[in-house]
């Protein structure tokens, strides 16, 4: 009998360790090695005993006892193990898509950054992001990842179609074909597709859209679920920015007028800087003699240089302290989201190139591109001295605004390095008197 039951914790003992040698680099090092070590001289000690060369006086019923017990935890741990993998890669993933939608530019770079991670991680053999139209009730494609259009179009088909319903309904499903739903089309049946996941893509009372997962796996954990509904979440925010960043492209003039007006209450203490960059670059222009036509476009460039600030969070906006390494890049972003948002508007195309150089230096030491002396367009060179003027002039939550002789004096000093220095020149020959008017202006210049 003692006899069986050394066979048996041999063997268990035997699986434990090739189980606990392949799961090796999961554990924490010295764990493993302590299981090997134990486990191996378990080991000799049974092959010692069943040879006859070493008889221990032990229960063998002890031994089989513990033999289970190591490899039931290292079943267990491994397990473990394996669970905290994927919750840290899901993780990773989450955080991925956050820095997407943090800077992405344009819904098309934003998009494909969630496809690509929601393909890394979500088992599945194929997806659609659908979008639906509140106004025209209807559906349509967003983005597909490994699905024909025959699918796409029999999973929106109208009446009994599997997404209307989770449109209409609001509601997490999960179809089967091995649990025999009668929902799951025959369609998707044909194609060997065995589930279907489908989530809505929700923001408070709106419905946005759709996600739909079709895979050939029969089941998901309800930890898989979890995964997905996560994901299904970052992409209710990305497609929220999607459809802010398409509106603006929308809108005309005015209305991205209201948008400054809108950036300026996020940011209370920027009030009024775009209207005295604009003041006062027309003013600086008009010295240099320019036409009525760029006086205008100067005067929509001041106002509009700072707009794709709706695309900075406004934590960063508002941050009372210093920004880190992390958040100014996302800051130094919005030179490049103005000019994307100023593109598309009629007669204004011509502002974009200024607008988005609007932070170059003179040396080249500026973004977004590091351009140098005159390679940086003219109109820029002259929003760069309007801005900081209005800048350093302006009270700010943690500072006062410094005197029109000490603002004057820092720009006389950044020269030749932040400045243009034959701009800087005219700039000084407007009067602090004047430029004080320019500032207090509560009407945009004409
Ligand atoms: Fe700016």
């Amino acid at each position: 009998m003692d006899r069986i039951i050394l066979f048996i914790s041999l063997f268990i003992q035997g699986i434990a360790f090739f189980i606990a040698l392949f799961y090796l680099r999961r554990m924490p090092k010295f764990v493993g090695i302590f299981i090997l070590i134990l486990l191996s001289f378990m080991l000799l000690r049974g092959v010692l005993n069943l040879t006859g060369f070493f008889k221990a006086e032990i229960s063998e019923i002890l031994v089989l006892l513990v033999s289970i017990f190591i490899f039931l935890a290292i079943i267990g741990a491994s397990n473990l193990y394996k669970e905290f993998d994927r919750m840290l890669k899901v993780l990773k993933g989450l955080w991925e898509i956050d820095r997407v939608i943090l800077s992405g530019l344009t819904p098309r770079s934003i998009m494909g950054g969630i496809k690509k991670t929601m393909v890394e991680l979500i088992d599945c053999d194929g997806f659609g992001i659908y979008t639906y139209n509140q106004a025209k009730n209807a559906l349509s494609l967003y983005e597909n990842y490994n699905l024909d259009d025959e699918i796409h179009k029999g999973i929106m088909e109208k009446e009994n179609g599997i997404l209307w319903k989770i449109i209409r309904e609001r509601k997490y499903t999960m179809l089967s074909n091995s649990r025999n739903d009668n929902n799951f089309s025959d369609f998707l049946k044909s194609k060997n597709y065995s589930t279907l996941i489908g989530l809505p893509l929700i923001q408070k009372s709106n419905t946005l859209g759709a996600l739909v997962f079709l895979s050939h796996k029969k089941s998901y954990s309800r930890k898989e679920i979890q995964y997905i509904e996560g994901i299904g979440r970052q992409v209710v925010i990305a497609l929220d920015k999607i459809q802010t960043i398409e509106r603006i492209k929308e809108m005309d003039i005015e209305i991205v007028f209201a948008l400054v007006q809108a950036i300026e209450t996020r940011d209370p203490s920027t009030k009024g800087h775009s209207l005295q960059v604009a003041n006062i670059a027309v003013e600086l222009t008009k010295i240099f003699g320019h036409s009525e036509r760029e006086l205008e476009l100067v005067r929509y460039a001041g106002l509009l240089h700072d707009v794709g600030k709706i695309a900075v969070p406004e934590a960063i906006l508002n941050k009372p302290s210093s920004l880190n390494e992390e958040e100014w890049k996302v800051m130094r972003k919005h030179p490049v989201i103005s000019a994307e948002i100023v593109k598309p508007i009629k007669d204004l195309g011509e502002i974009e190139k200024w607008i988005f150089y609007h932070h170059e230096r003179w040396d080249g030491t500026g973004y977004p591109e590091g351009l140098k002396g005159r390679e940086i367009p003219f109109f820029s060179r002259i929003l760069a001295i309007c801005d900081t003027y209005s800048a350093m002039v302006s009270d700010r939550p943690y500072r006062k605004g410094l005197t029109d002789e000490s603002a004057r004096e820092e720009i006389k000093n950044y020269s030749g390095k932040q400045f243009d220095p034959e701009i800087v020149e005219m700039f000084l020959t407007l009067s602090k008197e004047f430029l004080k008017r320019l500032i207090e202006k509560t009407d945009a210049p004409s």
